[in-house]
């Protein structure tokens, strides 16, 4: 099909959309067919659609920071932070799914698991969750596992951010700034010390101290979305295994006690005190 408008046979908004592929590719898979695995595959298929904008606006804000455009940055993580609350919202569809409706399909998805999105596990590398032990997940399923390897490979959200810190100015630690990025990421007192100037002083340093703000919101609306499933893989399953054989629930609670951006919050506990 022709890309020119004017064209005998201009493109069609099923062929600009590749819509053939996109609404061909629901495959309920329970026998005798049931109603309600439609809703289950298109919640998790337009997560992974977002998932995919999500990595690819958060790339491009760590590129900015990287070149010193704080401003376009800032840009690319307001974005991100609608695409979050969208999909937070987007939980109060699938709650409408009820444990009898939910039972007349479980046995056929049979080991997959929400714990297998190579994508949602990029976008917590990129933000700054490093754990290399994640890509043996993925061994059966090289073209994710390489884009896995390089995620952690490649800086995070926060170590950029850190490293235009210190080009600024800032006594950020070395250790820091000099980092294996494919390691999980130690916190540093001296950098609790940086946000501490910084909070301390926002009309000197406004554009830093709005960046250090745009992260909280994205740290807690990713929090808001973990909740959310959580509440709602509880209202489906209650405190049954999952899929993906973990305990469920309990598994997905500890989650909540991850941070991207610890120093972050340490600051906060120190201001509240008066320190
Ligand atoms: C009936 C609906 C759902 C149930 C019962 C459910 C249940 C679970 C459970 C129990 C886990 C822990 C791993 C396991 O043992 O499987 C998990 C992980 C996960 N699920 Fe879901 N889930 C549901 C829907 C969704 C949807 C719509 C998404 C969207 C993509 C999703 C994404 C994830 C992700 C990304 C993880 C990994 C979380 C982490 O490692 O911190 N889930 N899910």
């Amino acid at each position: 099909m022709s890309t020119d408008p004017h064209s005998p046979t201009p493109m069609s908004y099923a062929d600009y959309l590749g819509l053939d592929t996109l609404l061909a590719s629901q495959h309920p898979r329970a026998v005798p067919p049931q109603h309600d695995e439609l809703l289950f595959i298109i919640q998790h298929q337009t997560s992974e659609l977002w998932f995919k904008l999500v990595l690819h606006e958060l790339r491009s804000a760590r590129d900015l920071f990287a070149a010193d455009e704080l401003q376009a940055s800032l840009k690319r993580l307001a974005r991100v932070k609608h695409i979050q609350a969208t999909l937070t919202q987007q939980w109060s569809v699938l709650a409408t799914l009820t444990p009898s409706e939910y039972a007349t399909f479980r046995t056929f998805l049979a080991t997959s698991s929400g714990f297998q999105s190579v994508q949602y596990r990029a976008v917590e590398f990129l933000l700054g969750n490093k754990n290399p032990d994640m890509l043996r997940v993925f061994d059966a399923e090289p073209g994710a596992r390489d884009l896995l390897a390089e995620m952690l490979r490649e800086p995070s959200i926060y170590d950029v951010f850190l490293q235009l810190l210190g080009r600024r100015g800032f006594a950020v630690p070395p250790e820091a700034l000099e980092r294996d990025v494919a390691t999980p990421y130690v916190p540093h007192d001296a950098i609790v010390e940086v946000f501490h100037e910084i909070y301390s002083d926002p009309p000197r340093y406004w554009d830093i101290y709005e960046t250090c703000e745009e992260l909280v919101d994205l740290e807690d609306n990713f929090q808001l979305w973990r909740f959310r499933h959580l509440k709602t893989v509880e209202r489906i399953i209650g405190g049954a295994p999952g899929t993906g054989g973990s305990s469920g629930v309990e598994f997905l609670r500890r989650a909540l006690d991850q941070t991207f951006f610890p120093e972050l919050y340490t600051v906060r506990g120190q201001i509240a005190q008066g320190q």
